[in-house]
């Protein structure tokens, strides 16, 4: 067998899948066959979620039964509502999910049973119960009373209302499911492909959402949203960018929300956040952000011809929103559970043990010394 490396997997197709993919012949991400920016334009995320979870678009009472069972699910057991409490404060989010959806795997009855029935019903209860222990967190660690879910509201809507107490007007949710909609699946990113691995021992659902959190965090993948905002609030105003945008190319620094393994010549979800970040600056009378992320994304494209990702965009709007920055790339986690836990259930209907190979560097063969003699 040959010993080529190809670190990071860098172009090696390890599986097939039926998700996502990105469709060179329309420029553009597609779920299950779908432009994802035609399913921002007509659907709402729920819509979305049951198509990447079903394979097909919801009718409408597929689609009632899928936002019952969401809303069903929402209620957090005591034992989350108190551990979360008990969580320290300073604890990032993104810890606090991971924490969360494997605790809610010592309480799942169905932990063990791995027939896609009980997945698809552990992955709605994950899916429901995920946002309602963020939101909850969000609060506890102000000081603030702890907001229940509320059955009447949509995915997005009741997110607000459990952070914020309040859900802003239709075109600031839409710009958040439209967010939602885009982070939902990318095929074998890290993340889902850390999923992936986990599930490819038979282990459980949970496990490989907990491990799928933790690949997510790091600042290389979801944590870039976050890293955009570091940015602009280094940046300060739009006077300053031009300068410091130049500097850190000139130092050879990694700019945040540019770049992409697969998309090399524009992230195809880029356009559409980036007209509801415009959007949502507008209602909020802020366009301070808009200028810092015209000048810095032109210098990278003069500069490098490297284009922004999704995170960049991201960023801000959830700035704009009212988000605290570390809860950025947890919102990328509510709406990815249904992307990981389609790959997780087609992983599982067409297992093999992913198991790759290393070329070893290490030392020649040597006897081990008695403690004494070394
Ligand atoms: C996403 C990312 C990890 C892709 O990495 P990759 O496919 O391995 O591509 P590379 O890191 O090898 O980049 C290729 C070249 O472009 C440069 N480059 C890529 N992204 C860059 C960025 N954001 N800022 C500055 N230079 C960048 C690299 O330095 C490299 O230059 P070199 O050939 O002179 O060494 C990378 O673009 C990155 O770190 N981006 C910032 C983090 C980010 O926004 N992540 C979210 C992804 S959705």
């Amino acid at each position: 067998m040959s010993d080529e490396i190809k670190k990071g997997l860098l172009g090696i197709v390890v599986d097939e899948t039926e998700v996502s993919k990105v469709m060179p012949e329309i420029n553009s991400l597609t779920y299950r066959g779908y432009a994802a920016q035609d399913l921002c334009a007509k659907c709402k995320f729920e819509e979305v979620a049951y198509l990447i979870l079903n394979g097909e678009l919801p009718n409408k009472n597929q689609l009632k039964k899928f936002e019952n069972q969401e809303r069903k699910e929402r209620k957090l057991s005591n034992t989350i509502l108190q551990d979360i409490k008990r969580f320290p404060k300073t604890a990032h989010p993104m810890d606090v999910a991971r924490t969360v959806v494997s605790i809610m795997g010592l309480e799942d009855k169905e932990t063990k049973d791995n027939s896609i029935e009980a997945n698809m019903r552990k992955v709605m209860r994950i899916f429901a119960k995920t946002p309602v222990a963020l939101a909850a967190f969000y609060r506890v660690r102000k000081g603030k009373k702890i907001i229940s879910p509320k059955k009447n509201l949509s995915f997005s809507e009741n997110f607000f209302h459990m952070c914020f107490g309040k859900v802003p007007n239709k075109e600031i949710v839409k710009a958040f499911d439209v967010s939602l909609i885009l982070y939902a699946e990318h095929s074998f990113n890290v993340s889902t492909f850390t999923a992936r691995t986990i599930t490819s021992s038979l282990s459980d659902i949970h496990g490989a959402i907990t491990g799928a959190i933790a690949s997510l965090k790091g600042p290389l993948h979801g944590g870039a949203n976050e890293e955009v905002m570091h940015m602009m609030n280094k940046i300060k105003k739009p006077e300053n960018a031009l300068k410091w945008i130049n500097k850190a190319l000139d130092n050879k620094d990694v700019v945040m929300g540019f770049g992409h393994r697969v998309y090399k010549s524009g992230d195809s979800r880029v356009p559409t956040m980036r007209e509801y970040f415009g959007k949502v600056a507008k209602i909020k009378k802020d366009k301070k952000y808009e200028k810092i992320y015209d000048i810095v994304e032109k210098v990278m494209i003069d500069r490098k011809n490297i284009h922004p990702n999704v995170d960049y965009p991201t960023g801000p709007t959830y700035h704009l929103m009212g988000f605290d920055t570390d809860f950025f790339t947890p919102i990328f986690v509510i709406s990815r559970i249904t992307g990981w836990s389609a790959h997780i259930i087609e992983q599982y209907a067409a297992n093999k043990l992913i198991r790759p190979l290393a070329s070893y560097k290490g030392n020649k063969h040597r006897k081990v010394l008695q403690l004494n003699q070394r």
